[in-house]
């Protein structure tokens, strides 16, 4: 029987070459002073300048906060909103990967809504008011933050990664254009794929997966298993930039329709206590999750072998599933992803806190969408194996 289900994505979804220049139109039809949320390497590549003019050409006005130094914390909540009010703004644009679009998720969400946005985590205050247009940019693929209803905040008083997901937060327009994510460094191009290949992964096996968003997930996968490597050897190839723009953007609807699981709910606090950026905390974890979860999704699993290869198409689904955890394996090690040792996170610090870890995982709530739903014991001891992890083992052969 198929499960009730509900399918959300935003309103209007640009994407291709040059969408960027779609901006000032979307802007115009929604408003006349837009608020950018963006941050300082957007400006300094000159895309903030070219914002501006686009929105110019069709007489929006604006203002510019380029505050989001890191991935987002409540404090640039509040300053980014403070400057939404105090300027009279109605139209919210994020410019940036994933950081500078949640940021701006939340503060169109406070902007009508109000409060704190630690409030609306879990549900507690449920967002009924319609928040402030949002246009998303996603200039990294990437979060697929731009069309999903979730947005990641820091609360800078307890160091807890908060995961908020409600309808409000879905940004109204996302503009989705390669060109942008051309200039990205390799690590962020590695740490982002890896997330965006994560969101896919995870929106397939989870026990919230449905017909429309495996359809979604699998396409995903495809496109990223298939242009990853290429995106970080050559960042000037933009067949695979359109190519992992495409596939993040259906990561992140698949992925907010379904959900996340394991991985993530394991991964945000890695990134509260010790700041590994969200894409090299997902795939420092990757390979042992799935080892993990094998026997409760091997089916599953195996669709992702045979992704990897078309070999795979003869294998048996324990073989092709084996292949899904050895492919992710390689791929992590041709991204250069280091693990947590090798990141630089002192062991008697990281055992210190895998007890708080394990529980903010659980709170999260996204373990218990895992295919193989963890206890507490089990999240500690993939923490204490992903801690030295060796992604360089030997790949079991037929
Ligand atoms: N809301 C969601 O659905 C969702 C999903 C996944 C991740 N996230 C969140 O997104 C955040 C991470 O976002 P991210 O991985 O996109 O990284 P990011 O936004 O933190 O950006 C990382 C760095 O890359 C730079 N950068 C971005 N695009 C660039 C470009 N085109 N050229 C040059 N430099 C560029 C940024 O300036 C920044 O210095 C985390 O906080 C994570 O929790 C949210
Ligand atoms: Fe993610």
């Amino acid at each position: 029987m198929i499960p009730y289900s509900v399918f959300r994505m935003p309103k209007t979804i640009n994407y291709g070459p040059h969408a960027f220049k779609k901006v000032g139109e979307e802007a115009a039809s929604k408003g006349k002073k837009a608020l950018i949320i963006s941050d300082k390497v957007m400006e300094s590549l000159g895309y903030v300048e070219e914002g501006v003019e686009y929105l110019k050409n069709e007489q929006v006005d604006c203002e510019v906060y380029l505050g989001v130094e890191s991935e987002p914390t409540d404090i640039y909540v509040e300053e980014a909103l403070n400057l939404f009010k105090a300027n009279h703004c109605d139209v919210v644009i994020s410019l940036g990967g994933g950081s500078c679009i949640d940021t701006a998720k939340a503060v169109a969400v406070l902007a009508t809504n109000r409060g704190y946005i630690g409030d609306y985590m879990g549900g507690r205050k449920v967002a009924d008011q319609p928040p402030i247009p949002h246009i998303a940019i996603p200039t990294t693929a990437g979060t697929g933050s731009e069309a999903t209803d979730v947005t990641i905040i820091t609360n800078t008083s307890n160091e807890v990664k908060m995961m908020i997901k409600q309808p409000a937060f879905l940004p109204e327009t996302a503009i989705v254009d390669p060109i942008l994510s051309l200039t990205s460094p390799k690590h962020v191009t590695a740490a982002t794929g890896i997330d965006a290949l994560s969101h896919a992964i995870e929106a397939y096996i989870s026990n919230q997966a449905h017909p429309m968003t495996d359809l979604i997930a699998l396409s995903s996968m495809e496109l990223i298993v298939n242009n990853i490597e290429e995106s970080y050897e050559d960042g000037d190839d933009v067949k695979a930039r359109e190519a992992m723009a495409l596939g993040a953007l259906q990561g992140g609807i698949a992925f907010s329709n379904s959900s996340v699981c394991l991985v993530h709910g394991m991964s945000r606090p890695i990134g509260a206590l010790f700041h590994v950026p969200h894409g090299f905390s997902n795939a420092m974890l990757l390979p042992a999750v799935l080892e993990f979860s094998k026997e409760s999704c091997t089916e599953r699993l195996a669709d992702l072998g045979r992704i990897f290869s078309e070999e795979a198409k003869e294998y048996s689904d324990e073989e092709a599933a084996d292949l899904a955890v050895t492919s992710v394996k390689e791929l992590c090690l041709k991204l250069e992803i280091p693990n947590l040792s090798t990141w630089g996170i002192d062991k008697q610090a990281f055992e210190s806190v895998i007890s708080k870890m394990a529980g903010d995982a659980l709170e999260s709530g996204s373990p218990a969408n895992n295919p193989r739903v963890p206890t507490q014991l089990e999240i500690e001891s993939l923490y204490r194996d992903c801690y030295n992890y060796d992604f360089s083992l030997e790949r079991k052969v037929r």
